[in-house]
Parts: C-alpha cells; structure tokens; sequence
C-alpha cells in the first residue's frame, strides 16, 4: 500500500440548525486523524459525493436519519479503496472504484476519507466517471424501487411531483421501458420546458390556473393509478384527492418540510385510496441480490448510454462546502453540486 498521509479534512457539523442558512453557515473544515480499517471495513479515498435533499434536511434536523454530534454529514459518494481490513478478501476490493451510501451513526461521505462496511458500498463499471460514480447509489435505486410499484400495481400510467429531480429523471425512463405513461408536475415554466424537450409528454406546472383541471384530464384519459409524491405538505394530499378510487400515493421525500395534510377522508374510507411511503434503505434490505445486481446492470446501462445521465451543474473543492450549497439551494433543478476531494 502506498504511504498515507496521517490525517485528513472532513466537512463537520456541530450540531442541527433548522434553518437551512444558519446550518450551512456552521459548516466547518476540520482535520481528522487517519486509522487503519478495522477488520471489517474499507478504506475509501473519496473522489467526490453530492449535496442531496436528504442531505439539508439531516443539517436541519428534519430527517429521519440521526448522527451524534458533532457529524460529518454526506450519505452517499464515490471513491477508490486503498485500504482492507484484515477478515476482508483483499484481493476483491483492493484500488477498485465504488460508490458508497450509508445512513449509519457514523462519519459520512464528505470527507477525504470513508471508512465503509462491505453492505455500504457497492463496485461499479470501471467506465461511470466519478461525477456519475457519486450520485449512482440513492436516485437512480429509488426510481427502481418507484417503478417496481408502479409494476406491482399493474400502472398504466403514473404521477410524479418535483419532476425535474433525478429520481423523477431515473422514474421517467424506468416507467418509459415499461410502457407506463408518466405524468410530472413541477412548480416552475422553466422545469417544465427542460422536461418536454428532454421527451416528457405530460407536464403540469402546479400554480397555472387551469393546473386542477388538465390533472383531472390526464388522469382520466391515461388511468393512472399510482402517484409518487416527493413534497409532502399540501401535496401529497392533493394527489390523493385527484386520482380516482383504488389508487396509491406513495410518498418519498418531504421537500416541503411540512407535515401531510388536506386528504379527504372519503377517499380513504369509500374508494379504496392509500397512501404509504418507501424507503431506499428498507428497499435496499428486502431487495434480494439478483435483483440488486440486474437493477445495478440496468441502471449503469441506462446512464452509460446517455439515455439518463445524474445531472451535475457544477464541482466544488470539498473546502468550497458553503459556496456549494449556495449553488445547489439557489437552483435544484439545474442538477447536483459535487464536492471533491
Ligand atoms: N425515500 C427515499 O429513499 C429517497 C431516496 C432518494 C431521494 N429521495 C427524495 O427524492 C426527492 C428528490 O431528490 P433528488 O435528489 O432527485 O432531487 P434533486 O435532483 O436535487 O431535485 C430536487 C427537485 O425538487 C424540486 N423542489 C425542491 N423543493 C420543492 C418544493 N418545496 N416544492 C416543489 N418542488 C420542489 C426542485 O425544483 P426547483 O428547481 O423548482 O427548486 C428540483 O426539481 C427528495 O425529496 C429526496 O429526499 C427519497
């Protein structure tokens, strides 16, 4: 093994700060001491991870996912392990290129440096650039997961909301393979022109006028049946109240960092509706390894051929951290902001 350094720099937080500005102000560089892995673990040296929702709500204190403080956050990223423990077969892992995510109590990717269990990281083809590489693990297996309901649920069409995000990009392609029509929903004109010109056929933009009643259209003339909802607040409501009986809202993401409201309870009640929620990790433990590995193949196939590419606007040196939240909180839609190392 090449000589390492003896320490190396983490972005830390000291602790959750509700509001977004104040938490990223906290956000400070620090110098870590560097370890030889456990048994069990890999060392990663980090080539760059993204900033993702999931991300600023754990900042905010508004996720499900808990750290002890002080943290380093940063759920998922990429980078080449340099180091084995000693129970694992070197040989396997040793200089490959991976893509990591954990939600475990522990440091996470924005780092120099990972340290990783086996289960948290995941070997990619060698030919995924690092900025694919690092936003491989969360988006593009979420919209796996989405699709695999929409199968299950037999969808000839579906409903997205914050359809400019990359899961909605992965969803949309996924679905496309499938012959399930998707409708997307997004709040602004200009989400909604990239949309169509990048093959999307049915857009709503939410605060149009007449957006209640081309929903309504959509619905009917392409029976959808499944709506993924990734704002929550009056939204996930809203979708429940607009699709007609024996339909499912699946709800995935809180981007408006409100608690659900507005769902007629009729539709509960007389018209068989549901409205449940999915999680990248519990789909991650109940996903079986064939499984895993065909959504992995397709997955890279799909970005490796340009059909879906993780949209990335921009790279910041890790150091950058506060400029790089600037960018990626003033324009989400414009792809993810990249630390690297
Ligand atoms: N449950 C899970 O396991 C899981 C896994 C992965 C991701 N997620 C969730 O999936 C969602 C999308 O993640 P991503 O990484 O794909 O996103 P992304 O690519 O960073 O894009 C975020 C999108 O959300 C829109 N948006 C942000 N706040 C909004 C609001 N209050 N109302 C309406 N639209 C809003 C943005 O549009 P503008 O440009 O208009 O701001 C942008 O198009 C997030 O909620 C994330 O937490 C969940």
């Amino acid at each position: 093994m090449t000589k390492l350094p003896t320490t190396y720099t983490a972005i830390e937080i000291a602790c959750e700060q509700a509001n977004v500005v104040k938490a990223m102000l906290s956000l400070q560089q620090v110098t870590k001491k560097l370890r030889e892995p456990e048994p069990d673990e890999l060392l990663i040296r980090m080539e760059a991870t993204p900033i993702n929702p999931s991300d600023i709500a754990f900042l905010q204190g508004s996720y499900r996912v808990k750290k002890t403080m002080p943290a380093v956050p940063g759920f998922e990223g990429c980078g080449i392990i340099i180091g084995v423990g000693k129970s694992l077969d070197h040989d396997k892992w040793i200089g490959k290129r991976v893509s990591c995510f954990t939600q475990n109590d522990k440091d996470g990717c924005w780092a120099n440096y990972f340290y990783a269990k086996p289960q948290e990281v995941m070997l990619i083809d060698e030919s995924l650039k690092a900025e694919q590489a690092a936003t491989f693990f969360i988006n593009p297996f979420t919209a796996w997961g989405l699709c695999e309901i929409a199968l299950q649920r037999e969808s000839k069409a579906i409903v997205i909301n914050a359809a400019g995000s990359m899961v909605a990009a992965f969803l949309f392609e996924l679905a496309t393979m499938h012959q399930i029509e998707v409708i997307g929903i997004v709040r602004k004109q200009e989400t909604a022109k990239h949309l169509k010109a990048s093959g999307w056929k049915n857009i709503l933009v939410e605060n149009c006028p007449d957006f209640s009643s081309q929903l309504k259209i959509l619905l009917e003339d392409l029976a959808a049946n499944t709506a993924f909802d990734a704002i929550a607040g009056s939204s996930a409501g809203f979708l429940l109240n607009a699709l007609p009986p024996d339909s499912e809202v699946v709800v995935y993401g809180g981007l408006s960092n409100k608690s659900i409201a507005d769902i007629n309870p009729l539709g509960l009640i007389f018209d068989n509706k549901m409205i449940t929620g999915f999680n990248l990790s519990d789909w991650m433990a109940e996903t079986d390894s064939i499984t895993f590995e065909v959504a992995r193949n397709t997955l890279t196939e799909i970005i490796l051929s340009g059909k879906v590419k993780n949209k990335v606007q921009t790279s910041y040196p890790h150091t950058e951290i506060k400029n790089a939240m600037k960018s990626y909180l003033g324009n989400m839609s414009a792809g993810k902001v990249l630390l690297t190392f």
